[in-house]
């Protein structure tokens, strides 16, 4: 790809990948049918798809983002450790699973290019609604002829954590109650999902989440909701690049923390139902941000925001709380030019800084989707290497950005 040109013109944003992957693992709770819409085409996906063929249930990709699901008999309980190293999230099975079928074995993921994530919380949890717990081989071993409600308090706010166990309450006897539980979206389009499927819950989108299990689920059809990390990437590709564009079919309300720091630091935002209108400011002003747990700025976002304050004016700190090893794009973007001091958790960039091409390389998603962005901004070539960390989980982010006039070219 080559800088310099500013973007024009409209995009469309696909569904969210991490509602889809928790939606899909949904449809384990049931016999019947599980229709999605809005599903994003992305490899994370089509990753889970492989997970739950392995289980045993039918998964049909169709054109346009629509998967079927049909779980009619599971004839595994296992996560195999081939799918789990290649996406965390495969550990989304073990709560449907354990709860369908009295027993699931999950490969423990082990670390990953972001930090050590472990899944003590989920595991934790789960005992107290009763299941027996093994660690062996590598692999969680969980079972429970019948899980019960319990209060379960998660020490740290974990979105996986909740959704999974969200599900596994949503099959057991009597309430559970999840406190300090994830307020993202996307547990609340999980909620609405298995609200659909005949699950009660009550406070999704707050700390405390009540759920009252029910003797089975049944079929429904849901759309996912759109993906913000993917909007807000977007929106920081026109501010890094320059112009004006739309952004259609995004979910701005999901957006919050994100738009308000942007506004912050000069970007015009004027916000649609379902649409947004982004213009560049003429220049870009430096402001501190702390990732924090939904409401606060997403974790997701972190790199792509370092993009972006490479070219604003004034020093800026930003602090990663989620995660303890989420800065795997800063000597890239040092390699490009970009004035960067990391201390602990904390990164300190001062802008604003020519950024120069060159050939780049990230071991995850979100480090990828920065050095494009800092491609658009930089004079001369910018290569970045391991496109398939895009793939997991932007749709075709080379094609959108070229409908929006960016030089960007898909290698191989
Ligand atoms: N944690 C524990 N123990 C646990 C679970 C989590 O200590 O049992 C810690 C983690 O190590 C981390 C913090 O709690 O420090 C929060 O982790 P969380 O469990 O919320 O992360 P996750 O559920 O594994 C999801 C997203 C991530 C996103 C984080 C934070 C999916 C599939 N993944 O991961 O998305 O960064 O929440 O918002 O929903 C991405 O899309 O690029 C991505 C990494």
């Amino acid at each position: 790809m080559v800088g310099g040109r500013p973007l024009e013109g409209t995009v469309r944003i696909s569904g969210a990948k991490n509602a889809s992957l928790p939606a899909l693992c949904a449809a384990l709770l049931t016999e019947e049918p599980v229709r999605l819409t809005n599903v994003p085409e992305v490899r994370d996906i089509r990753t889970m798809g492989r997970v739950l063929t392995a289980l045993g249930a039918a998964a049909e990709f169709r054109v346009g983002g629509v998967v079927d699901v049909h779980a009619r008999q599971l004839t595994s309980v296992e996560a195999p450790y081939e799918l789990v190293k290649t996406m965390r999230a495969s550990v989304l099975v073990l709560g449907p699973v354990l709860a369908r079928e009295g027993r699931a074995r999950v490969s423990l993921p082990g670390g990953c290019a972001i930090g050590a994530r472990p899944i003590n919380l989920h595991l934790l949890a789960l005992e107290k609604m009763g299941a027996a717990i093994d660690v062996e081989h590598g692999y969680v071993e969980a079972h429970a002829e019948r899980l019960h409600g319990a209060e379960i308090d998660f020490d740290t706010v974990t979105v996986t954590g909740t959704e999974n166990l969200m599900m596994a309450a949503s099959l057991a006897d009597g309430e559970t109650v999840l406190r300090n539980a994830a307020c993202e979206p996307e547990v609340g389009d999980l909620a609405e999902l298995l609200v659909a499927m005949g699950a009660k819950i009550e406070g999704a989108g707050t700390p405390t989440l009540r759920v009252l299990g029910v003797p089975s689920l049944h079929g429904a059809s849901h759309r996912v909701i759109p993906d913000r990390v993917e909007t807000g990437t977007y929106i920081v590709a026109c501010a890094i690049a320059g112009g004006e564009i739309e952004i259609h079919e995004c979910h701005p309300a999901h957006l919050q923390p994100v738009i308000g720091k942007l506004r912050e630091v000069g970007i015009r935002i004027e916000e649609g139902p379902d649409n947004l209108r982004v213009r560049a400011p003429r220049r870009l002003r430096a402001a501190n941000v702390t990732t924090l747990p939904h409401p606060g700025f997403p974790t997701d976002m972190q790199a792509q925001y370092m993009a972006l304050m490479t070219q604003a004016g004034g020093v800026s700190t930003i602090t990663e709380s989620i995660f303890e090893n989420r800065y795997m794009h800063v000597a890239e973007l040092e390699r490009m030019g970009a004035h960067l001091r990391v201390d602990g958790r904390t990164a300190l960039v001062t802008g604003p800084t020519p950024l120069s091409g060159a050939q780049v390389m990230a071991t995850d998603l979100r480090a990828s989707a920065c050095l494009v962005l800092a491609g658009l901004a930089a004079t001369g070539e910018t290569i970045v290497d391991r496109v398939y960390h895009l793939d997991r989980g932007y749709y075709r982010i080379d094609e959108k950005l070229r409908g929006l006039g960016a030089d960007i070219e898909r290698i191989s």
